[in-house]
């Protein structure tokens, strides 16, 4: 493929940073914009002498355009609970000024399209596992809907930007994603039981642990999306690893890499939280020849430096 310019938004974030890697390491040449809501330059730093990245800081819910792009892919916003939760309003913005900002961006020069979009926009779901024409059943008012809806609405302005303005867009769900540059107070799943882990406190589980998540390894991720994102398929395409886990056996697996003698400790389950989540990706092996390969105790023992160091450095 011939070498591009592409502008990734987010892109000092976990999943963007990882993302500006690939594609560097594709040969393609990287503008990075985050405003450094929940992202932090040392997710970029190693890039710091690359000739072909740049960072540029910018509030995406402000215009912008820094030249020529080829490709956008739209990675802004904050994709936490706990981040979604600390900065609601911001997620609502960036969800709907930054995605038309980035849209018409994308429109003006032409170029390619791709939203990270999310699980969440199935809500609390009662099909399972999730295919991508099950229309979700979200609280369009709960705790979780400036994340869910801000989404929601992301998928239809990009919709409506290939409907009307033409504009080659891809719409990508990504489901529970993780590896290292997780930050490690998110509230996730994995880095929270890491953090615990590392730290001998007690795993909290919430509700009985019964509840399922599936969990994909970064670089399994990555690949999905940039597949997705050079095919012709609009989607929306489910991009996830569809192994399904219940909390108490991932606890019990981060333990187990971890080598820590922590104990579970159970505590009442959070409004709106998902009883259920899994992908199905057979719409990703097809069209993508895609699927994930890395398992969990795999990933989690690749993540395991990462985390052992950021839980290091909280305490110093
Ligand atoms: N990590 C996952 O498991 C997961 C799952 C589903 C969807 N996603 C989606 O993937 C994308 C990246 O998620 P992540 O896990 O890397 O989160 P992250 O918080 O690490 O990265 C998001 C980045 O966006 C930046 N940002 C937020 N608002 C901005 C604004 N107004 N202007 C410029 N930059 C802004 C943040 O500073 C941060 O660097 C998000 O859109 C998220 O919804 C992630």
């Amino acid at each position: 493929m011939k070498p591009m310019r592409v502008l990734v938004t987010g892109g000092a974030g976990f999943l963007g940073s990882h993302l500006c890697d690939s594609l560097l390491s594709d040969g393609h040449s990287v503008i990075a914009v985050d405003n450094l809501l929940t992202g932090r330059m040392s997710n970029v730093d190693h890039l710091r002498n690359e000739p072909r990245f740049e960072l540029r800081q910018h509030d995406i819910c402000e215009p912008f355009d820094f030249g020529k792009v080829d490709y956008v892919f739209h990675f802004a916003s904050p994709a936490s609970p706990v981040d979604y939760s600390i900065h609601g309003i911001a997620t609502l913005r960036v969800g709907s000024l930054g995605t038309f900002n980035a849209l018409e961006l994308a429109k003006k020069y032409g170029a390619g399209y791709l939203i990270s979009s999310t699980s969440e926009c199935y809500g609390d779901p009662l099909e399972h596992p999730q295919k991508e024409t099950y229309w979700g059943h979200v609280n369009p008012i709960g705790p979780r809907s400036v994340y869910d809806e801000a989404k929601r609405f992301s998928e239809a302005a990009t919709a409506a930007y290939r409907r009307y303005h033409k504009v080659e867009t891809r719409i990508a769900r990504i489901f529970n994603t993780y590896g290292p540059r997780m930050q490690i107070n998110d509230g996730r799943v994995i880095p929270n039981f890491m953090k615990q882990a590392f730290r001998g406190e007690d795993l909290t589980v919430y509700g009985d642990g019964s509840q399922t998540r599936s969990f994909c390894y970064v670089s399994d991720e990555i690949d999905g999306l940039v597949r997705l994102a050079w095919s012709s398929d609009p989607g929306p395409v489910n991009i996830g690893n569809p192994n399904e886990f219940t909390i108490l056996e991932c606890a019990r697996a981060v333990l187990e890499v971890t080598g820590s003698k922590s104990k579970i400790r159970y505590e009442p389950l959070p409004q709106d939280d998902p009883k259920q989540r899994r992908p199905d990706i057979t719409k990703a092996k097809q069209l993508l020849g895609w699927e994930p390969k890395i398992g969990l105790k795999d990933g989690l023992k690749m993540s395991l430096e990462y985390f052992r160091q950021a839980v290091a450095e909280l305490k110093s």
